[in-house]
């Protein structure tokens, strides 16, 4: 059974009916071997003692930001450093709003905020308080900051309501705990990607660019950061959010994409070129807007540096993957650039009638590489991310062309 063995786990404690479920979490996390100091906030303790969790912890509670009693008067600071994960369950729906706003106005709320420890939130109130948009929007910022949230599940509520809002299980909640602790695929990696069209700007308010929605990319750097990688998400305009957790780097031509992804190449162990880069770029960018005086007008356009090709041509270079997409003959195409690049491993975009990869949610992707082909079929494209960044891995890790 996977343990929590000498883990220091912060078990923060705020005010719902669910906090009487946080004694048998806290039994629950001693019998898996994990330390435990509880820290309730006072409205916790409206529904339950602090010396019931005294004793099944073995540790005094904590709950007061300004302790004269705690090293230098600095408690949450102490209690942050100590902290290898910090779990708040039950999170009421006033903390997980002061929490979402930075807020320090108690001592856990100064734990979470002081600590670099990843916080999980097990969330509790009414429905109507859990669906409200107040709420979703806290959780939204929540989520893009990092913290990861369990539940909350739907059912019969104490209040008498039906909906979402139950604090999960003690048992659901270990079994996250104890699963994410395990080793993942790209742990101690770093991971570099490219995403997105590239704008070639022809004057200030005209450009080249292309039709990639950067849905595969982004897809692809939330699966690596999944998969333990420290990611580096190079980006086109793309209308997306970027997933929580990662490096990003905005960038619009070929030009920047590529002295963005030089800037820490050497220090990278993978690198997957999912951008979709304009091959040419206009030989000069105009600094004012073209005039139409003329009836046509000729562009000259020159060649833009192949990303993919330079990172794959260094000395020291990482395992490298490539995206190709191509109408006609796909995979001999893909086969051709596999070689030509020099690349570990090619990922092919199938567009047919059935498939257009464009915007869509949706793809269908052949994985090649010089000594097989695997056929990952058709997919959200996070499933396909999924399976690509675990096939990257396994290869990475094994003997490859390298
Ligand atoms: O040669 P082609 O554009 O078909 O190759 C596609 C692959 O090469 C993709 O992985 C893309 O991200 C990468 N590429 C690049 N820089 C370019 C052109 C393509 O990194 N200028």
């Amino acid at each position: 059974m996977p343990s929590l063995a000498d883990q220091h786990i912060v078990l923060g404690i705020t005010g719902g009916i669910a906090a009487y479920k946080s004694a048998e979490l806290t039994r629950r996390l001693m019998d898996h071997g994990a330390q435990v100091q509880v820290v309730m906030t006072d409205a916790a303790k409206a529904f339950i003692a602090p010396l019931t969790l005294q004793a099944l912890s073995g540790r005094a509670v904590r709950d007061t930001l300004l302790d004269p009693s705690a090293e230098s008067g600095m408690g949450h600071i102490e209690i942050a450093r100590w902290a290898d994960r910090l779990v708040v369950a039950p999170a009421s729906a006033d903390f997980i709003a002061r929490l979402a706003g930075g807020m320090a106005s108690d001592l856990l709320a100064a734990v979470c905020l002081a600590t670099s420890a990843p916080v999980v939130l097990a969330p509790a109130m009414n429905q109507g308080m859990w669906r409200k948009s107040a709420t979703q929007r806290n959780i939204a910022t929540l989520k893009a900051d990092g913290v990861t949230i369990l539940g909350p599940a739907s059912g019969e509520q104490a209040c008498g309501d039906v909906g979402p809002g139950r604090m999960l299980e003690p048992g659901e909640i270990i079994s996250h705990l104890t699963h994410s602790g395990q080793a993942k695929a790209l742990d101690g990696t770093h991971v570099t990607i490219t995403a997105g069209p590239t704008w070639e700007a022809i004057d200030p308010v005209r450009g080249l660019s292309n039709h990639s929605s950067g849905k595969m990319g982004y897809a692809v750097a939330a699966a690596a950061a999944a998969a333990g990688a420290a990611v580096t998400l190079v980006s086109g305009p793309t209308a997306l959010d970027p997933p929580p957790g990662i490096q990003y780097r905005p960038v619009r031509s070929a030009e920047e994409m590529l002295a963005a992804v030089e800037q820490d190449i050497e220090a990278c162990d993978v690198f997957i070129g999912v951008a979709a880069v304009a091959d040419y770029r206009p030989a000069q960018s105009e600094n004012s807007k073209i005039k139409k005086n003329a009836e046509s007008v000729t562009l000259e356009l020159v060649r833009n540096p192949d990303i993919l090709a330079r990172v794959a041509q260094q000395q020291k270079r990482p395992f490298t993957v490539g995206f190709a997409a191509e109408t006609d003959q796909p995979i001999a195409y893909a086969r051709e650039k596999l070689h030509n690049k020099g690349l570990d491993l090619i990922a092919v975009n199938q567009i047919d009638e059935a498939n257009n990869p464009f915007g869509s949610d949706q793809n269908r992707l052949v994985l090649i590489s010089k000594n097989d082909e695997i056929d990952l079929g058709r997919d959200s494209k996070s499933a396909l991310a999924e399976q690509l960044i675990s096939e990257i891995a396994h290869r990475y890790h094994g003997p490859h062309s390298a």
